[in-house]
């Protein structure tokens, strides 16, 4: 598996494997792989000849006082996972050759940006979408896959790919667990063991809603409401969001119909989490 830092190179490597008449998948990510990460590499070449995999930790998601600068990073490591999982090259670009001097153009989704993380993140969505847009130009994959744990971010994408009418395949791919529930997260790595202990409340709440919902219950508001008291038992936890919306629209909903996406986020100390589950009711 080769490593390749420029744009060219990258572009060279993904038009060589075209012409040979492979269809490219594109896993892109912030490095510091996990199963989760993984489990998007194995999909993305079990339907795809080529990965493609970029490694970028993207300056202009990251708000003020966020963690830029301290967000895990070990190459080393990332590769062996992925060659492992099955990628074919790791697109590992600088910082300067995403956004050389004078770099001035961004994308901007609007609307189901503002809400759900974009509320308490404001900026963070454009980042997304501008980082993405770019990689989606340099890599011309066929088919791009994305966690679902990340649900919104999964919702802004394709509505990026729908108005721009990018040709491109957006595959979400389903939350990966740890055996007790916690969701994989590159962050999970900033908890200390008491606060490991205390995240397991968002993954619990989502399931105990689940179960709510399956003996019946169908109001959105009291749900939710039963969803906050719960994650407050856990004195780490300090509540950002506990939404329960469209999945597509991100629209909040009253009657729990359709589908739905229930969204948390959470701080577990200073570690901000998220999780969700996505339902068809
Ligand atoms: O989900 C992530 O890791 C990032 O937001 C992404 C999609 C790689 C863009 O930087």
């Amino acid at each position: 598996m080769k490593i390749v830092e420029t744009v060219k190179q990258i572009r060279e490597e993904v038009a060589r494997a075209r012409k040979e008449g492979k269809k490219v998948g594109f896993v892109p990510t912030m490095g510091y792989l996990h199963e989760g990460h993984a489990s998007l590499i194995q999909r993305a070449k079990a339907e795809n000849e080529f990965v493609v995999v970029s490694i970028f930790v993207n300056p202009t998601q990251f708000g003020v006082g966020e963690d830029f600068e301290t967000y895990p990073r070990d190459l080393e490591r990332d590769s062996e996972i992925a060659e492992q999982a099955g990628a074919n090259i790791i697109f590992h670009p600088t910082v300067g050759e995403m956004y050389p001097l004078g770099y001035r153009t961004y994308v901007d989704v609007e609307g189901i940006t503002s809400k759900l993380c974009g509320a308490s993140r404001p900026g963070h969505f454009r980042g997304v979408t501008t980082i993405v847009s770019k990689l989606f130009h340099m890599v011309k994959a066929d088919r791009a896959y994305f966690g679902q744990k990340d649900a919104q971010q999964v919702a802004v994408i394709q509505q990026m790919v729908r108005d721009l009418n990018m040709d491109i395949e957006i595959v979400p791919c389903p939350i990966v667990r740890e055996a007790d529930g916690l969701a994989m997260s590159s962050r999970n790595t900033y908890l200390n063991p008491s606060e490991r202990q205390a995240a397991l409340i968002l993954s619990q709440s989502l399931f105990e809603a689940q179960g709510m919902i399956d003996h019946g219950e169908h109001d959105a508001g009291k749900l939710g409401f039963w969803i906050k008291e719960n994650i407050q038992t856990e004195p780490l936890a300090k509540i950002d969001y506990v939404e329960i919306v469209d999945a597509v629209t991100l629209e909040e909903i009253e009657e729990i119909k359709g589908d739905v996406l229930i969204a948390l986020a959470v701080r577990i100390g200073k570690t901000r989490l998220i999780d969700n589950i996505r339902l068809e009711v």
